[in-house]
């Protein structure tokens, strides 16, 4: 309800893109939360994460943002192994896009650094190219990276005549496999998720429990999740980013904190 207040009371936004996603605790694993069977009412607890997607509708463009943060200001260890994990593939898919990139190939960068940070902190074990043979990253993230924005948040011409959906886990759920092109708008939102049916599927596989360090995992079972999305433009030979929210742990900490950037 600030938030929306906010989009009102500065420069007038009569609306917001889309429902805000308000989850804290286990609920922000939730991708789609705040919808009315959910709706964002879970009181908020000390030691949270909260996963706040949110976006202003300006002049009838979609805006399309998540920030993750601790609710009491302070990261677990954790928590900032996986934030820091997640702030890492998005700011390495960032540098990757240019025109010419398959945003396709964008996912599976994401994946793949998901997936080596994963195996840093100790919950996967063995061959990242291995793992990525058996769509382990989809496990994490089930979503796509995403989506083309424009007059809505997730805009129309993700698969024009001649781009074929992926069917394969997590590219499956791409809301465009397109060629970059100068111009685009998109999201960049990749995220790590602790989803309970989603770990004992894979804990079920042979071909992906091999990989699973599950008494590390254990510890990560009730996390929730960490998405971090930006909005960023397609330029001649990278992107403008147009987000300006608190980003690194340091930022967050300190924001949360009082201080002022
Ligand atoms: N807010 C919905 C999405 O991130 O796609
Ligand atoms: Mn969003
Ligand atoms: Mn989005």
């Amino acid at each position: 309800s600030l938030f929306e207040h906010f989009c009102y009371s500065h420069g007038g936004m009569r609306h917001t893109s889309y429902t805000c996603i308000c989850g804290s605790g286990m609920n922000s694993s939730v991708l789609h939360y705040g919808h009315a069977g959910a709706p964002n009412d879970q009181t908020i607890q000390a030691g949270d994460l909260c996963l706040f997607d949110m976006g202003g509708e300006y002049y009838c463009y979609a805006s399309d943002i998540t920030c993750t943060f601790p609710a009491n200001g302070k990261f677990t260890p954790d928590q900032k192994a996986i934030y820091e994990a997640v702030l890492k593939s998005s700011r390495a898919v960032m540098s990757a896009i240019k025109p010419g990139a398959p945003w396709p190939d964008m996912h599976r960068l994401a994946d793949r650094i998901h997936l080596e940070e994963l195996t840093k902190i100790g919950i996967l074990k063995g061959s990242v190219d291995d793992m990525l043979k058996v769509h382990l990253g989809a496990i994490f993230m089930p979503h796509g990276l995403g989506h083309l924005l424009g007059v809505d948040v997730h805009d129309v011409g993700g698969y024009p005549e001649g781009v074929e959906r992926i069917d394969l886990p997590g590219l499956k759920s791409l809301r465009t496999a397109r060629v970059l092109q100068e111009r685009m708008v998109l999201t960049v939102e990749p995220g790590i998720y602790f989803i309970d049916h989603l770990l004992d599927k894979a804990l079920a596989e042979p071909t992906q429990s091999c990989f699973i360090n599950s008494e590390v995992l254990q510890r990560f079972r009730g996390f929730g999740g960490v998405r971090i999305e930006d909005d960023i433009a397609v330029t001649t030979n990278g992107i403008e980013l147009l987000t300006c929210v608190p980003r690194t742990v340091e930022e967050i900490e300190a924001f949360m904190a009082g201080q002022k950037l």
